[in-house]
């Protein structure tokens, strides 16, 4: 009798152990905190994702913007990796789209113009003659509505409707983008789209990375995964040619800093972009295959950065416009180059390009793309 007795609470002690070393399947709660008002009074908010490793956004309804974002350095310390600002009133003074949501058409369009099935739409010349990233008032500056998933992995699912004609673009868009927080340090974004009428769309996120919080982003190692980029005019139009990036400070495909190449006029392409600011072509067929297309390295912290898409091609864009103007997060004035953009996009201005892959979205056409940033150290 007695032996049974201790039997039993032998076996109960260990369930229990067995039962604490089980990793919890925790439910991960997001928090909403108010970021503040817009002119007109719409209040904006800021929701809080965190995963169990200790990752961390924040994300406003304004623009979709990740206003902070934290990854592990070599020694499991997370540290904001995304440029931004600390409050909505600077965001509203204008910042060059500091981790938003960026649409309808990311990039540029030549002459803020376009045909489509013969007609002609103009749009907000907002960039030198060029229209850019949606117009005046693009998708950054918009209000979404937004759900909330709790869970494991927790999830913004943010959606607007952009009326038929918004900055010049035909067609009543419904548009959903989900940032989805994994346990493995992974943000997922999955954009979707629908319209009524025929339009060309091109959607992406436009964080500006810097791995390390050093001034500039120069030390930074990247592996591209593209053999061919898209030249472009002094105005940043693509001339239409697929160039390989072999033997020119393009190629990436094996690990060069950002640096490193970076000053070399003597590439006229280099001189007009004043660095980089080009589309790298990562999938000619544009099937949409998941494709793991970058990765970035940070030395000093050990950080890394993989991102994976199924987009047909990525806007590397290393800063250059910056000029320490803008007030950033902990009274930081980000200057040139202290922070880099991956946006993966299909290539810029095709919709006056019918040899580039089809930016068009017809009725009962699903407009669906997703794009991951997996953060890890070494
Ligand atoms: C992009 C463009 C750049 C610049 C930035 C915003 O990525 O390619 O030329 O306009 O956005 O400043």
């Amino acid at each position: 009798m007695k032996k049974n007795v201790w039997l039993i609470a032998i076996l109960g002690a260990l369930t229990l152990v067995a039962c604490q070393n089980k990793p919890k399947n925790q439910i991960m709660k997001i928090e909403k905190q108010s970021f503040g008002k817009l002119p007109d009074g719409q209040e904006v908010s800021l929701y809080t994702l965190k995963n169990q490793a200790g990752m961390e956004l924040k994300i406003s309804d304004y623009g979709g913007i990740i206003v902070s974002w934290t990854a592990p350095d070599k020694n499991g310390k997370y540290e904001d990796i995304v440029l931004g600002c600390d409050s909505l009133e600077t965001y509203l003074k204008g910042v060059p789209y500091f981790g938003a949501i960026v649409g309808r058409y990311g990039n540029r369009i030549a002459n803020g113009k376009f045909s489509l099935n013969g007609q002609e739409f103009t749009l907000a010349q907002n960039n030198g003659k060029n229209a850019l990233h949606g117009g005046l008032k693009g998708f950054d500056k918009k209000i979404w509505s937004v759900t909330t998933v709790e869970g494991e992995e927790p999830a913004l699912k943010l959606s607007t409707t952009s009326a038929d004609g918004e900055e010049g673009y035909p067609g009543k868009l419904e548009v959903m983008v989900t940032y989805k927080l994994l346990k493995d340090n992974s943000l997922k974004i999955d954009y979707q789209a629908s319209t009524d009428k025929p339009t060309v769309i091109n959607l992406t996120n436009h964080s500006y990375f810097n791995l390390s919080g050093a001034a500039d982003v120069l030390s930074h190692e990247v592996v591209l995964n593209a053999p061919k980029y898209l030249p472009v005019d002094e105005t940043l139009i693509p001339t239409g040619e697929l160039r390989e990036v072999k033997g020119t400070p393009f190629d990436f495909m094996e690990k060069h800093t950002i640096g490193e190449r970076i000053n070399d006029t003597t590439d006229t392409q280099i001189k007009f972009g004043g660095g980089y600011d080009h589309c790298w072509v990562i999938n000619e067929k544009a099937d949409k295959k998941l494709l793991s297309v970058a990765t970035v390295y940070e030395p000093t912290s050990g950080r890394v950065m993989e991102v994976l898409t199924t987009e047909p091609a990525m806007q590397f864009y290393t800063g250059n416009f910056l000029n320490g103007t803008i007030d950033g997060k902990k009274g930081v004035k980000y200057g040139k180059r202290s922070g880099f953009c991956i946006e993966t996009q299909h290539y810029p201005d095709s919709p006056n390009k019918p040899a580039f892959p089809s930016t068009v979205l017809n009725p009962n056409e699903k407009y669906e793309t997703t794009t991951i940033y997996k953060f890890s150290a070494k």
